[in-house]
């Protein structure tokens, strides 16, 4: 098979890394991809937001199958376009990627069908806004309507955060036309989870569920970031799973069909475990980054095939590993501020068990340097979350660059559950 991974990050790594994984017959293209990627196949300096050029390349090389990873060119129709030329790709049309492209999309229709969320309200006016935000007792969460490369979202400590988060959003424009409308919600309180199902139509098969870390710092500190670590299997009780699936995922599914928006691709959950039941955070349309990095690794089996018996209705019979793995982010200097780039990059031999994912590298003078705020992701893959830790801060120590920064507790506290579950166990 002719596959084609979109993207150039370390979930797009992981993307053909598992593609090829067990079916060295696939042959692999990747657009733009990254230095690590080009050890798997070909890369095609092209953006991943160049829509024509995408179908164009995938015709002429006739791909079998197109896997996004990144939401800007769903959002643009990268899909409608490939589905214009009869090419077939992993990935919602626009129309039903507004379930992330759109807060106000995403909120008014789950308030529509009833779906577990935080109540909101939906504001183009800065002075409404501010006057809402003063009004409240409750602790708010003020969220730009488009997309920002994940940054559009204050989680508010208090009136004022929240007041400056409306002012920078609708005032100061800082994440542009994206911050001119915005949905101020309740703050919700509780554990949070990545859920990632394969949906097509009505049909949704969920992967393993996922956490990752969004704070710079160890104990959740610091400032938010794409994704410090991530770990996969969460620990979700099955009846919390079995609630999700249910009561959020399947009803989202359907009501998208019946809305004349049917959904194909990857659905990304991001949900808050509440004292009232599972509830909705945000969904994207796409897999999560870092979470895919995790997911990925245990999936056993052709993932090329899995999701074409999804595109084409059937069930992709998803089988997973009993074991358990761990990524660990390495950061750029002063990342997710300003940080240099261009910094040369040492890496050890290779240790076992352990995965070493580009995310922002670039190849300088034949020698590989930085080219982002995150470098690398190390992913251990065990038997248990004890040894996927274990093996990935391992992995992390073949690493070495100027001003590198990570997580040191990622998995830490899920490894000392297991650990005291193991111990009433034994
Ligand atoms: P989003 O981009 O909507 O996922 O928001 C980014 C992060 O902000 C989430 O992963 C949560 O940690 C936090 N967040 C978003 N909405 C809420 C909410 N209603 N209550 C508490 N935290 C939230
Ligand atoms: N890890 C969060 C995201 O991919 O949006």
């Amino acid at each position: 098979m002719r596959l084609l991974v979109v993207g150039s990050g370390g979930r797009e790594h992981v993307l053909a890394w598992q593609l090829v994984r067990d079916a060295a017959s696939h042959n692999l293209h990747a657009a733009p991809g990254n230095p690590g990627i080009a050890s798997l196949g070909t890369c095609h300096p092209l953006e991943a937001t160049d829509i024509a050029s995408l179908a164009q390349l995938a015709e002429q090389l006739a791909i079998d199958l197109t896997v996004v990873g990144p939401e800007i060119p769903l959002a643009n129709g990268l899909t409608d376009a490939f589905h214009a030329r009869g090419l077939r790709i992993f990935g919602p049309t626009r129309d039903a990627a507004r379930i992330e492209s759109s807060k106000v999309f995403a909120k008014t229709f789950l308030r529509r069908h009833g779906i577990a969320a935080a109540e909101f309200e939906v504001f183009d006016n800065p002075v409404a806004a501010l006057a809402f935000v003063r009004r409240q007792k409750r602790p708010l969460v003020i969220k730009a309507d488009g997309l920002a490369a994940g940054k559009g979202v204050v989680v508010a400590a208090d009136v004022h955060e929240a007041e400056r988060a409306v002012l920078d959003m609708m005032i100061r424009k800082v994440y542009g036309a994206s911050g001119e409308r915005v949905v101020i919600e309740d703050r919700l309180e509780g554990r949070e989870v990545s859920v990632l199902v394969f949906v097509s139509g009505r049909n949704v098969f969920p992967l393993l569920p996922a956490q990752d870390y969004k704070r710079a710092l160890d104990s959740d500190r610091g400032a938010n970031t794409g994704g410090m670590g991530a770990i996969a299997p969460a620990r979700v009780s099955l009846a919390d799973l079995a609630q999700v699936v249910d009561e959020i995922i399947e009803p989202v599914a359907s009501a998208m069909v019946d809305e004349g928006y049917p959904y194909t691709g990857v659905l990304y959950a991001g949900l808050m475990l509440t004292a009232d039941g599972p509830m909705v955070l945000e969904f994207n349309c796409r897999f999560g980054d870092p979470e895919a990095q995790v997911i990925l690794p245990l999936l056993e089996g052709d993932l090329a095939g899995a999701m074409i018996d999804t595109l084409e209705g059937r069930d992709p019979h998803l089988s997973w590993s009993d074991g358990a793995a761990v990524c660990v982010v390495v950061a750029s200097d002063g990342y997710p501020g300003r940080h240099p780039t261009g910094i040369p990059i040492q890496i050890a031999d290779a240790v076992p068990g352990t995965l070493i994912l580009h995310a922002g590298t670039q190849v300088q003078g034949g020698r590989l340097a930085t080219a982002g705020g995150r470098v690398l992701n190390v992913v251990g893959m065990g038997d248990s979350i004890v040894e996927a830790r274990a093996r990935a801060y391992v992995g992390v120590a073949t690493v070495t660059f100027e001003g590198m920064h990570y997580r040191t507790d990622i998995g830490l506290s899920a490894a000392a559950e297991a650990a005291r579950e193991g111990a009433r166990v034994s």
